[in-house]
């Protein structure tokens, strides 16, 4: 990953003005999975990955943006990246990189932000592609704040979560919860945030000091994974429907109850009625690991994350042999508190909470054990929580 002056370097270099420069982070989810799209709640980090644009204004209309990832160039007309007419804009387009930024620019220009004068933009990252680690989320957040410390206008960082998920949701074509781009605006160094996916509201969750957040990457890659996100976010649809029928107070899976689904999931078919379990459960257990982390109980947070996989595993069926294989590993390792898949699921990576002591000999075991049980070599991170969005000062 270039450094935050070599990329204004670049910048200045391939379009002949400095840069003001932004970032955003990627996130870890430690607890609350498939919750976000129901209202419910959700216990992210940002991770110390993050995606940096470099920004520098136009006047002859055109949007300029270099992505040193994919070391590809785009030069475009609004015309030709942000077409009004949404079906032309959908049927002429192909999945690009481009299309994250430019989506962002798209909600920009419906939210009358200033933007027909154009920009040139440098793109990079660190936040590993397709891993479950919302790379997708800080490109988009960090556009974002680029184009808004461009044109000077400011909007509260909740606003900016929305608009970046309209973004992926209409224009880039994924149909995404809040918690990605959420924690990629609010996050804070040393914390995890409880956010609230009905009101936005947040809290921030001290992360105790003897603790490290290892991330596991399987390097697996499910070509299903988007498929089968829309059919869980159909079955949880399905499910609250026939709870809204009896109670009408059931406004989203949120406010439902073990207790409605014993009640009432002899209606539902055996699949949607396990989606709902997971995610009502999976909300009490996310109230459950605040109050845990608050107290400093590692153990008991361990025990919600290992109770979370398993959800997530048997009752959502989000999981995979490989991911499997690694929390397995990881339970057994001296120092490690919990270990979970983090994310959307079908491949990427598990979150691991180990004792700051551990860390090392952690690496080693998990990286040894993968290799041996499945032939791949997995990459393994380690984080600390970090700032969400912001600008760089070079
Ligand atoms: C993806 C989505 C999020 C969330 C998670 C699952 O990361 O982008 O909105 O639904 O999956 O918790």
């Amino acid at each position: 990953m270039l450094t935050h002056a070599e990329i204004a370097a670049l910048h200045l270099a391939s379009y002949s003005a400095p840069a003001a420069l932004y970032a955003a982070p990627g996130r870890v989810n430690l607890i609350g999975e498939h919750t976000d799209y129901s209202d419910g709640l959700v216990m992210p980090a940002a991770i110390d990955f993050a995606t940096v644009v470099a920004i520098s204004p136009r006047t002859d209309g055109r949007i300029l943006i270099h992505s040193v990832n994919y070391d590809e160039r785009i030069d475009k007309s609004q015309k030709e990246l942000l077409d009004d007419n949404f079906a032309t804009l959908r049927a002429g387009r192909e999945l690009h990189w481009s299309d994250y930024p430019a989506g962002v620019l798209w909600v920009m220009r419906e939210q009358g932000v200033a933007i027909d004068k154009g920009f040139s933009m440098t793109i990079a990252g660190n936040v590993p592609l397709g891993a479950g680690l919302s790379s997708s989320a800080s490109i988009e957040v960090a556009t974002a704040i680029a184009v808004l410390g461009a044109t000077g206008v400011k909007l509260p960082l909740s606003k900016i979560a929305l608009l970046c998920q309209r973004a992926e949701n209409a224009y880039v074509g994924a149909n995404c919860g809040i918690m990605d781009q959420f924690v990629s605006c609010c996050g804070q160094q040393d914390h995890a945030v409880m956010i609230d996916c009905r009101s936005l509201e947040y809290k921030l969750a001290p992360i105790p000091s003897n603790v490290r957040i290892v991330i596991c990457n399987s390097m697996v890659k499910h070509s299903v994974a988007a498929g089968e996100y829309n059919s869980r976010r159909a079955q949880i649809e399905k499910g609250t429907e026939i709870l809204q029928s009896h109670r009408s107070e059931i406004k989203a899976l949120r406010d439902a109850t073990v207790d409605d689904l014993a009640q009432w999931g002899s209606e539902m078919s055996p699949v949607v009625l396990k989606r709902c379990r997971h995610v009502i459960t999976e909300n009490a257990r996310v109230m459950a690991a605040v109050e845990a982390f608050s107290a400093s109980d590692l153990t008991l947070f361990g025990e919600l994350m290992r109770q979370a996989h398993n959800s997530l595993r048997d009752d959502f069926e989000a999981s995979c042999k490989e991911i499997d294989i690694l929390v397995e590993l990881a339970v057994k390792q001296p120092g490690c508190f919990g270990a979970r898949l983090t994310g959307g699921g079908f491949g990427g990576c598990t979150v691991n909470l180990v004792d700051v002591n551990c860390v090392e000999a952690f690496t080693k075991a998990m990286s040894e054990g993968y290799l041996s049980a499945t032939g791949i070599e997995a990459e393994i991170y380690t984080s600390r929580a970090s700032d969400g969005a912001h600008a760089i000062v070079l």
